[in-house]
């Protein structure tokens, strides 16, 4: 088997937090139940570019329960477990020396150039006939495959422009290594019967694509069903917002004035947690409904620039970039921490911190380090600008993510055995699927629920069995 990990040694201690997290993961555990004996991705050959953590390990052990086969990465140079990554490669029934489990590429703390490289690996099936399905995370899988298969159609890739970010600077390089008269690329994506996306970020990039008539494959967007952005998104980041802080910094929130950027799901999970410890938290929004339900929260809105000097502790969670500039972050107080949860690394304005003349960065540990300006006042930055979360700690808790992943596997099930039934195109799922995650998640946590009588059925106009909501109902 080929793969490329920190230390299989750990593998022990990953299956041991894997045991753990299947017991947390109600909805995972009962699709492999459900789905054991007819396996409906019996042929599916699946590249996941997904943080590679305990939690995905449970997922990666469904697909493969379900009849998958699967070779895998991160989908961040940081968020990788190294005990996950050990262990899914061991798989429950090898040993270190005798790996019987699936193909990883990932370890905590790749250069970009190997965050790249790990992702050709994973979608370089051995003997060529695969993959046939992608679940992507941002989209980076998605977004290789397309630009190879369309610089394969001009015939030549592109030279990168001088201010190019270095990041698309290393894509083109591994393109122009990999792009061929084999075709190997446009070959890749004529196989692939769909990809299923993660997050807000990943989503927005396939609509794009969809739009531009760019799109080579049907997408599901899994990240749009309720029981993925209103749960994930929300309550997920409001537990990992703050163990990303606690164990980054360690400081005290309590008292603290904390600015979070944006106030969409990430944005009104970390700012609940935020509060919920105690900080006096401010919100900036561009949106005047998402600034209102802030208003109404109870949090003060306001302009970045107006409290870039009296805050302590700075969270971006837009998708967007340029969020915290250069210029900004020489106005912040000493030791302010400025962080990002949102997908990519460009909310904050790394580039430009390292362009100021004389600013001096160090290690405090990885994932956490002070940048001092010139005229002596340092700031903490977490996780180089990167998602917090993931980078210092150790992203959401399985039972979140059992709801997203369940999301995810019953959406490679659909994409890959109802294929003719998806033309090219971006698709959430049905809502009685949603219904169905959510039901799923019941149990463990002792929820009762109200039985809809016919009558009380009839007289709102759902069937007794649900859907309860119409598609536009907003939860
Ligand atoms: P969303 O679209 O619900 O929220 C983003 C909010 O930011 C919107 O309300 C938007 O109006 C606002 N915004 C945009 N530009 C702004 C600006 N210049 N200043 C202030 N506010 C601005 O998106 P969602 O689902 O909250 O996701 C946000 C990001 O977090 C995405 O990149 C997503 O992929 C990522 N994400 C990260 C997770 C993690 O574990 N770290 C988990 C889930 C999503």
């Amino acid at each position: 088997m080929d793969f490329k990990v920190a230390d299989l040694s750990l593998a022990a201690f990953g299956r041991r937090e894997i045991q753990l997290a299947e017991h947390e993961m109600p909805g995972l555990m009962a699709v492999r139940k459900e789905y054991a004996q007819s396996k409906p991705l019996a042929g599916a050959k699946i590249m996941g570019s997904l943080h590679m953590t305990i939690q995905t390990a449970v997922l990666i052990e469904t697909l493969v329960a379900l009849g998958a086969e699967v070779r895998w990465v991160s989908c961040n140079i940081f968020s990788t477990q190294d005990h996950a990554a050990a262990a899914v490669v061991v798989g429950p029934d090898g040993t270190v020396d005798d790996p019987k489990g699936v193909p990883v590429f990932a370890w905590k703390g790749e250069t970009l150039e190997e965050y790249w490289w790990c992702t050709e690996q994973a979608l370089t099936w051995p003997g060529g006939d695969g993959p046939n399905m992608i679940l992507d995370d941002g989209g980076d899988a998605t977004l290789l495959v397309h630009k190879g298969a369309e610089y394969e159609k001009a015939g030549a890739v592109p030279s990168a422009a001088e201010d190019d970010p270095e990041e698309w600077k290393i894509i083109l390089d591994l393109l122009r290594r990999t792009v061929s008269d084999e075709k190997k690329w446009t070959t890749i994506a004529s196989r692939i019967k769909g990809v299923t996306e993660e997050t807000t970020t990943g989503v927005h990039r396939l609509y794009e694509m969809y739009k531009a008539g760019t799109l080579l494959f049907p997408a599901i967007n899994v990240n749009d069903s309720v029981t993925k952005s209103k749960f994930d998104n929300k309550y997920g980041c409001r537990h990992s917002v703050i163990d990303g802080l606690n164990r980054a910094t360690d400081v005290l929130i309590g008292g603290k004035v904390a600015v979070v950027c944006g106030y969409g799901d990430v944005g009104k999970g970390c700012a609940d947690a935020l509060r919920g410890q105690g900080a006096r938290v401010i919100v900036t929004e561009i949106d005047p409904i998402c600034a209102l339900q802030a208003a109404m929260d109870g949090f003060q809105v306001t302009v970045l620039e107006d409290v870039v000097e009296t805050a302590d502790i700075f969270v971006t969670t837009t998708g967007n970039f340029n969020i915290i500039t250069a210029e900004h972050m020489a106005r912040m107080k000493h030791n302010a921490i400025v962080s990002n949860i949102g997908h990519f690394d460009n909310e904050i304005d790394m580039a430009g911190l390292a362009k100021i003349p004389g600013i001096v960065k160090q290690e405090v540990k990885p994932q956490v380090h002070t940048w001092t300006f010139p005229d002596g006042h340092s700031i903490i930055v977490l996780a180089e600008g990167r998602l917090m979360n993931l980078g210092c700690a150790t992203g959401h808790p399985s039972f979140v993510m059992s709801n997203s992943f369940t999301n995810q596997v019953i959406a490679q099930i659909e994409l890959f055995t109802k294929t003719e039934e998806y033309p090219i195109g971006v698709y959430v799922l049905p809502k009685h699927l949603d219904e169905k995650v959510a039901r799923l998640h019941l149990d463990a946590l002792g929820v009762k629920l109200t039985q809809l009588t016919k009558a009380q059925a009839d007289y709102i106009g759902v069937p007794v069995e649900g859907p309860y909501k119409p598609d536009h109902y907003r939860y």
